[in-house]
């Protein structure tokens, strides 16, 4: 119950302070599909740059690649997803409501009882479609990808020939993705329309076991980095009956939701599943010939695949806090930094004094996404701010008139420190970017 609580309270902050509002809410909305918010937009581009950062920005074995989201429909024949990419799915005859069958928690509304009367599994392929073309005889019919990583395959002898890389290097990739989930649910958790942080790891078949350990320990890293307590973080291995079909091994990396631990980001060995496929199915040849030994072989693949929704689910389920400042109760989001959607708000103590704390938040927004607030008590103004996860607020009182100082008052601790106005950029600076 006190987990369910977190989740309803959660939401409603979401909502409320506009994060993500369901997508086209006057009409009722539609079930898997949300809008994010001025705040939430700013959020999923700093989980999108964070990502960016650490998987292609500081490493020299990485490029990036941005692909068109509708392929030639041949690619999901080609990858299995035509064939394989199903869930199992169950109705109930009394209620008729439609269920994933690993998934059926509910009760059932027309039965004493509560027990569904359940019709036998059937196969449900999870691609969305589309049909392209101006007439109806001759438009085709395509799919909204549902994974990012296929045009990486696709591409990946382009990327190799104009971006001087050879294997071992990956191609790393942020884009929507789309699945017609049976049962979307728990929030963001489980959408229809999502987006992905992909990684494709090209490798010597030799080397593939070592880069699929290598990953598993970068990616899990990369999460404590963000401040996700490892407590609320396991590693859980597929059993040979959860494996997708193109996974030799793989392992999720999962987090404690409200809901209960579930899967955060996935890290796959698919060998040479897809390159192969490709090839085999295009007739275009996708092997590598090393040109020093003449090794000619098909690349195996190390992919890592993480979700930009399910990364910042994880993170506002990791930074929902409520304490006690002063005898009163606060709640807070302890956002690391460089995940805040605002890093720094500046307030001057009086209307009186708008005028200079406006240019110091002028000054400041050159470097950070900075807000200004000028409305009620300082208290107030620091709640506000804390609830929706702003590391630094900035006071501009009247004593800043004479000495030339503010008080910067950090959020989780709520210390305050008085610094020069001169030396406040690079003060923040080094605590925000940590440089
Ligand atoms: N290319 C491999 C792949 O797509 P996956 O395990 O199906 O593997 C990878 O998905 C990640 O994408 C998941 O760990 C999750 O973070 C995110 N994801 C998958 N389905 C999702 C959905 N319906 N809604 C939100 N995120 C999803």
């Amino acid at each position: 119950m006190a987990h369910q609580d977190t989740m309803e309270k959660l939401v409603a902050l979401c909502l409320n302070r506009g994060f993500i509002y369901p997508s086209s809410e006057i009409y009722g909305g539609i079930n898997g599909f949300w809008d994010y918010g001025p705040l939430g937009c700013e959020m999923r581009n700093n989980i999108k740059a964070a990502w960016w950062q650490r998987m292609v920005r500081v490493r020299n074995d990485m490029v990036g690649l941005d692909s068109s989201i509708i392929a030639n429909p041949e690619t999901w024949v080609a990858s299995g997803h035509v064939e394989n990419f199903h869930d199992p799915m169950v109705d109930c005859r009394r209620c008729k409501r439609r269920f994933r069958a690993d998934q059926v928690d509910s009760r059932c509304s027309d039965a004493e009882d509560g027990a569904h009367d359940l019709t036998e599994p059937k196969q449900f392929n999870l691609m969305l479609k589309t049909r392209i073309g101006a007439s109806e005889d001759s438009a085709i019919e395509a799919y909204l990808r549902a994974e990012t990583c296929q045009s990486i395959f696709l591409d990946f002898k382009r990327v190799m020939g104009s971006s001087r890389q050879k294997p071992p290097f990956g191609i790393a990739q942020i884009g929507k993705a789309f699945r017609n989930e049976i049962t979307p649910r728990n929030f963001i958790f489980r959408s229809r329309e999502f987006e992905q942080m992909e990684m494709e790891f090209f490798c010597p078949p030799a080397e593939a076991s070592d880069w699929f350990q290598y990953f598993r320990e970068y990616r899990f890293q990369s999460h404590l980095d963000l401040g996700i307590d490892p407590a609320r973080l396991r590693w859980h291995e597929h059993g040979p009956d959860e494996l997708a079909h193109y996974c030799r091994e793989a392992y999720d990396i999962e987090f404690e939701f409200p809901f209960g631990w579930q899967e955060f980001e996935g890290i796959h060995d698919r060998f040479d599943f897809d390159l192969k496929a490709h090839s085999a199915h295009s007739g275009k040849d996708q092997t590598y010939t090393n040109p020093e030994t003449k090794e000619r072989y098909t690349p195996f693949v190390v992919e890592t695949s993480v979700g930009v929704d399910r990364t910042m689910l994880v993170l506002l389920c990791s930074a929902f806090t409520e304490d006690e400042v002063g005898g009163e109760k606060r709640t807070l989001l302890k956002l690391s930094p460089s995940i805040a959607p605002i890093k720094v708000a500046v307030f001057p103590l009086s209307k009186k004094i708008a005028e200079p704390a406006e240019r110091i938040a002028a000054e400041l927004q050159r470097r950070f996404n900075t807000a200004f607030d000028v409305s009620g008590n300082i208290g107030r103004r620091y709640r506000r701010q804390d609830e929706i996860g702003t590391p630094f607020c900035v006071t501009y009182d009247f004593d800043s008139e004479t000495d030339q100082k503010v008080t910067v008052r950090e959020r989780d601790s709520t210390e305050q420190e008085r610094i020069s106005i001169d030396s406040l950029p690079g003060y923040l600076s080094q605590k925000i970017l940590g440089y």
